[in-house]
């Protein structure tokens, strides 16, 4: 319990220390440890100024006292009370300290004093000094502050007792001289050591600061930057690792850069190879194959008019029906590996024939909505819009289930942007981070091929977003 509560406040100091800044730790240790300091310095010359002088107005308080009992023997032994009087205020004028003098006799009877009208009595009982002492000094405190009171046997106590109150107003104000002296020396230490705190913090927060800014930078993905060395000191050598590890870094980026370019001409290459060669093949197929076959249709019409017999007749028809039939899947595989509308008339209606042939055979209702305008886009973006489009339907007819789909491509704030949007089941993250899928990887490829972005919101059971957008700064300084 004890230690938890224990543990419990150094968190709490720990969070305090730990939430300010080093600048603030530093100007905090300095202060602190100056201002400690000074104060332990104050207190102890203090201390021991204030032992000193007291010790000097007791001894002076002793000599006054014996002085006097020495002088006052003879003026007691003969009864001269008047000049014994004069004695004690001779005394009480020359020393400045002396608060007053009394001479009492042995039988304690007061015989002379310096308190004019009215002796306080009491004052007479409070140090008893015995014959055989010296002296003996009590402190006593009064209204106007603490007074040594030094009692002397005058004649060894036959005579009588001289006593001399030496008032410590003089101590206190040379104390009070002094701690203001002090006090002024600390208010001096602390404006030399704050000076030296700001130069020390300074000197240790301009190179962290510095790497703060490179690091921000390299976070960026700027390693050019290079901090500088300010000191041949740990943070030196942290400068001096941190310079080695950007040019590493940057390094490491340049040929990862230039691994991304040869990957990205090497796809560009493929993509463009697969596009000429799907051009040829499909080319080859209208104006070879299909030529043939409408040829091959032609004759067996001819066969067909001039044959008798019904029977081969009817064979004949029936070849012909297998070749129309093998005409028209020659020609959607011609279509579908590139559209002769696509070069001979343009993105929008190729597009707009290919969305109404999906929307026959896979009856969905689609919604397709185009605004590029009158101006062509280069070969490039109206392949790669084509085969967004091909490829996202394809995965609508076999993935989404779909009740409704709507495709938009238009021209927005610069960018070509290109929607094809679903209400069907939704991409499962499961599915989404398959690696064997190629189709929507290929889509991003493309679009990255030409500096757009791929963005895919998807909800499960609500429907699929495709996203494209294609800058159009960036496409015609490609193309
Ligand atoms: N519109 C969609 N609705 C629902 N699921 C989809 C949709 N589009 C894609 N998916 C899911 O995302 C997966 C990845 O799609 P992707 O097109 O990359 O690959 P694929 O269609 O499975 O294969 P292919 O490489 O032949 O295109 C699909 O398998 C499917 O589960
Ligand atoms: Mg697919």
């Amino acid at each position: 319990m004890k230690s938890r509560w224990w543990r419990s406040y150094a968190k709490q100091y720990w969070d305090l220390a730990g939430g300010v800044s080093v600048r603030t730790k530093i100007f905090g240790i300095v202060l602190g440890s100056t201002i400690l300091l000074s104060l332990g310095f104050t207190i102890q010359v203090q201390n021991t100024q204030r032992n000193l002088l007291e010790q000097k107005s007791q001894e002076q308080g002793q000599s006054i006292a014996r002085d006097v009992a020495a002088r006052a023997t003879d003026l007691i032994l003969v009864h001269d009370f008047y000049s014994l009087h004069q004695l004690l205020a001779e005394t009480q004028n020359n020393y400045q300290d002396v608060r007053y003098v009394f001479i009492t006799s042995p039988e304690g009877e007061v015989l002379a004093h310096t308190f004019g009208s009215g002796f306080p009595f009491d004052l007479a009982s409070v140090n008893n000094v015995l014959p055989d002492n010296f002296h003996r000094t009590v402190k006593l405190s009064t209204d106007e502050g603490a007074v040594w009171d030094v009692a002397v046997p005058i004649f060894e106590g036959k005579a009588g007792i001289v006593r001399v109150g030496i008032s410590d107003q003089s101590v206190q104000a040379t104390m009070a001289r002094l701690t203001s002296q002090l006090l002024l020396t600390m208010l001096g230490v602390l404006a030399l050591s704050l000076i030296a705190a700001s130069f020390l913090t300074w000197i240790l927060t301009r190179p962290i600061l510095d790497l703060v800014g490179a690091t921000r930078s390299v976070a960026r993905g700027d390693f050019s930057l290079r901090v500088r060395r300010w000191a041949n000191d740990e943070i030196g050598d942290l400068a001096a690792a941190f310079n080695q590890m950007t040019i590493e870094l940057g390094k490491t980026d340049l040929i990862r850069n230039e691994r991304e370019q040869l990957r990205r001409k090497l796809l560009e290459g493929i993509i463009d190879a697969q596009e000429e060669e799907r051009k040829r093949i499909a080319r080859e197929l209208h104006d070879s194959t299909s030529q043939s076959l409408t040829s091959l249709m032609v004759s067996l019409r001819n066969a067909e008019i001039i044959c008798d017999e019904p029977d081969l007749q009817v064979q004949v028809a029936d070849m012909r029906s297998v070749v129309r039939n093998t005409l028209n899947e020659v020609h959607n595989i011609a279509i579908n590996l590139r559209p002769e509308a696509l070069d001979d008339l343009g993105l929008e209606a190729a597009l707009t024939r290919f969305v109404k042939d999906w929307q026959r055979s896979n009856q969905i209702p689609t919604d397709l909505m185009i605004h590029l305008g009158e101006e062509r886009l280069p070969e490039s973006v109206e392949i790669t819009l084509y085969r967004i489009v091909q490829e996202s339907l394809t995965n609508v007819s076999r993935h989404a289930r779909a009740s409704n789909v709507s495709v938009v491509i238009e021209k927005r704030a610069g960018d070509i942007i290109a929607v094809i949007e679903d209400d069907g089941v939704g991409i499962s993250g499961k599915h989404y981070q398959n690696n064997g899928h190629l189709g929507l990887i290929g889509i991003e490829e493309r679009a990255q091929l030409l500096g757009g972005q791929l963005t895919i919101e998807t909800d499960l059971n609500k429907g699929t977003s495709v996203f494209v957008s294609i800058p159009l700064k960036i496409r015609e300084t490609i193309t």
